[in-house]
């Protein structure tokens, strides 16, 4: 049961800025994924949590109490790493007991634990296997073990799942999730991939440049972007400048409103938001390409004026390339001085 709170924590190395101060608050068993791209500072934050980086400023709050100068061995954390770093020479037991050796439990107490922590992740008849026996898949679950064998308040998680094969990190990355879940552990886990992020996280933290762009739950960062950085990188997105005249603005042939004062504004817009009707007179947007992916289409569509548009549609409407349609706009986001500043959601 453990609550951890971040206050106006910033990190420089020198001149760069790691981490501009901020400030965040994760609930008891939370799960919150940290996302963005290469050297937003995911790492450098989830560092300083396990106490592996000092931050130049601010409060590291676990259950109250601040843990930003106490050393990682004495935190109530444990961080498992992307590459799993098990001792080679050790037994699978060995490893994931080897913590609790050096807090000083009985044989008999750690085997006990070992055994659970086993059967936790799926591998009660490997512990007497060295780690040179194991798949990697087998390896990381080995390094999730002999974290959580130490009954952690915080788990903490570096892009665990990067060095395997999309197939085994979907699965790993399900049972983390029930394993994190069951033990309602209070949890950091960083990763790029929105997908990841999106299928695992309670909330997501996303990050660009050292600073938290916004936080809230995958549907209201996929649905309600509030900045222009967050709607490009979560997803697909159509992000299309115009100008705001009256409350309207115009992209070609469609309209989108926009009750904001005049002047440019950006929009973006979901390629499932977008159907294509067909264009008698040649208006509208000219079919490119079509992609076929599984139960979707993915389409992209031209304006006369170059503008691209993406459209995602259900394989069972009829699309021909070549053809013209007129896009229809069911939802849409206006962004201003890189803020969001009206939505549209569908009737
Ligand atoms: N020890 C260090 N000394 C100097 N600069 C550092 C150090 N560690 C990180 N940085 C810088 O801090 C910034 C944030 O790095 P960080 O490793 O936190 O990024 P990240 O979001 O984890 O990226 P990635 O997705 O590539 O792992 C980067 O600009 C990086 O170059
Ligand atoms: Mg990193």
């Amino acid at each position: 049961m453990s609550t951890l709170e971040l206050e106006n924590l910033g990190k420089k190395f020198g001149a760069v800025v790691a981490l501009e101060p901020l400030s965040l608050r994760i609930s008891d068993g939370e799960l919150i994924c940290l996302l963005g791209p290469s050297g937003s500072g995911k790492s450098t934050l989830l560092r300083i949590i396990g106490g592996f980086e000092m931050p130049t400023g601010g409060k590291v709050l676990i259950d109250g109490a601040d843990v930003a100068r106490t050393p990682p061995e004495k935190r109530p954390t444990a961080m498992v790493f992307q590459s799993h770093a098990l001792w080679s020479h050790m037994t699978v037991e060995g490893n994931i007991g080897f913590g609790l050796k050096l807090r000083g439990l009985k044989k008999a107490e750690i085997a006990a634990k070992v055994d659970a922590a086993l059967r936790l992740v799926g591998l009660a008849d490997y512990g007497k296997r060295h780690p040179a026996q194991l798949s990697g898949g087998q390896r990381q679950r080995v390094a999730i073990a002999r974290c959580l064998v130490l009954e952690p308040k915080i788990l903490l998680m570096d892009e665990p799942f990067a060095s395997l094969d999309q197939h085994l990190r979907d699965r790993l990355r399900e049972e983390v999730r029930q394993i994190q879940k069951k033990l309602g552990i209070t949890t950091v886990f960083v990763t790029h991939g929105q997908d990841e992020a999106l299928s695992i996280a309670d909330r997501i933290v996303v990050m660009s440049m050292g600073r938290i762009e916004q936080v809230g739950t995958p549907a209201e960062i996929y649905t309600y972007p509030q900045t222009p950085f967050v709607a490009g990188f979560i997803g697909d997105m159509n992000m299309l400048k115009a100008v705001v005249t009256s409350g309207a603005a115009r992209v070609g042939d469609v309209q989108l409103d926009a009750p904001v004062p005049d002047g440019e504004a950006l929009f973006a817009v979901r390629p499932e938001d977008v159907t294509l009707t067909p264009s008698l007179n040649g208006e509208g947007v000219r079919v490119r390409r079509i992609v076929n992916y599984g139960p979707v289409l993915k389409i992209e569509a031209e304006m006369p004026d170059g503008t691209l548009w993406k459209v995602q549609t259900l394989k069972d409407v009829p699309v021909t390339e070549g053809a013209c349609y007129h896009p229809i706009v069911s939802r849409h986001i206006v962004f201003r001085e890189d803020r969001a500043v009206h939505r549209v959601d569908p009737v």
